[in-house]
């Protein structure tokens, strides 16, 4: 998966920065985190915006959210807003949510199903493939082509039960592009078949936190014993006696985790297995009885970042108990907010200092920084 840059010739690459990537990853080497600046910097943000997140293919949505005809998602991707939709012969499109006459925002977030994308500055209208439909009042204007002023592609990918997208449109397909996805479903056996779950519930936390405060925090269980002791922890086993948790696979973009759930007492909420996969940079997808979360980190400013997590419910969970998971799984995601948000404020501090991670327990976390400062190096 090789991940191209967006930004222009002329931004400020690495060097540029002041980012000694080498004095980075040797740190990492030993278990040494990012420089503090790396946390609140507006010009790095921006170079991993542009590194990181544009152009590499990313967890987006459930197809559930776009599976009839008329369905539209939005999202930002990097610094790209994207809308992903259904069109009405059940093609599935992935274009750059920025009208073709001066920049608006054509599909609002809280759009749904439409029949047109509609631009409700100027009333340009679009074709659910993004085709330019209609431009008032500039049709008899002999210059001006409609083919040419459809709305920008991006790659779109379909995996099992969710929407990949690319923001660059001639990225080599999902499939070639992460053939570890497959392999490590197919390793953990995740129930790929979108028609078993149903969407339940959407979970929204915006978080005053560095996107790499959340990722650090996401790919490891090193706190769930002590942060999450009433919730996660309830029903997940995350401290066993030799103190190893779940073991750990990674490759590429991909990290998988496995749980023992805890033994059955009194009407506590139980499973029988617990499979997750972390997929770079940002999202996961956790599994078990009743449930499969989806879920999705955008960064949103030097110091923010929104997850959004998807709940889909099992065909046959009934929706109760489905609702009583998410509840625990919300609960989890307020202490995680809590503890990253404080990390922020912390590291605003002169006195701040680079992290030292405990290389055996926070070993997926030094492997997401590392995937980091690969990707900032000129
Ligand atoms: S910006 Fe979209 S119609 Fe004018
Ligand atoms: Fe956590």
């Amino acid at each position: 998966m090789a991940p191209h840059s967006s930004m222009p010739a002329s931004a400020p690459g690495s060097a540029d920065l002041g980012i000694d990537v080498a004095a980075i990853s040797d740190g990492l080497s030993h278990s040494i985190g990012f420089p503090v600046r790396h946390y609140h910097d507006p010009g790095i943000y921006a170079l991993e915006l542009a590194r990181i997140f544009e152009g590499r293919w990313q967890y987006f949505c459930p197809v559930a959210m776009v599976a009839k005809p008329g369905d539209v998602m939005t999202g930002m991707i990097g610094n790209t807003p994207v809308v992903v939709t259904r069109d009405k012969d059940g093609q599935v499109h992935g274009l750059v949510n920025v009208c073709r006459h001066r920049g608006f925002r054509v599909v609002g977030d809280a759009e749904r199903n439409c029949t047109r994308l509609y631009c409700r500055y100027h009333a340009w209208t679009y074709r659910l493939d993004g085709s330019l439909a209609r431009a008032p009042d500039l049709e008899s204007d002999t210059e001006f082509d409609k083919s040419e002023h459809g709305l920008r592609r991006i790659a779109v990918g379909i995996w099992g039960p969710a929407v990949f997208v690319n923001s660059d449109d001639s990225a080599e397909p999902l499939h070639t592009a992460m053939p570890e996805l497959q392999e490590f479903s197919d390793r953990l056996g995740v129930d790929e078949d979108p028609e078993n779950y149903i969407l339940h519930d959407t979970h929204i936390s915006e978080q005053k936190a560095n996107w790499k405060l959340w990722t650090d925090n996401s790919v490891e269980c090193y706190h769930c014993g002590s942060i999450h002791g009433e919730s996660f922890n309830q029903a997940f086993v995350v401290e066993t006696e030799g103190g190893v948790q779940s073991p750990v696979l990674h490759k590429g973009a991909i990290m998988s985790s496995v749980f023992e759930p805890q033994k059955p007492k009194g009407d506590g909420l139980r499973t029988s297995f617990y499979r997750s996969l972390h997929l770079f940079p940002g999202a996961h997808i956790v599994q078990h009885d009743d449930i499969m979360l989806m879920g999705r980190m955008v960064p949103t400013g030097p110091e923010s970042c929104t997850y959004t997590g998807h709940y889909m419910r099992h065909k046959d969970t009934p929706e109760d108990r489905a609702s009583e998971w998410v509840e625990l799984y919300n609960k989890t995601f307020a202490e995680d907010a809590e503890v990253v948000e404080l990390q922020q404020i912390n590291l605003r501090s002169p006195n701040a200092m680079p992290f030292r991670y405990n290389p055996g327990r926070e070993e997926t976390s030094i492997l997401t920084n590392k995937l980091i400062v690969q990707a900032l190096a000129d």
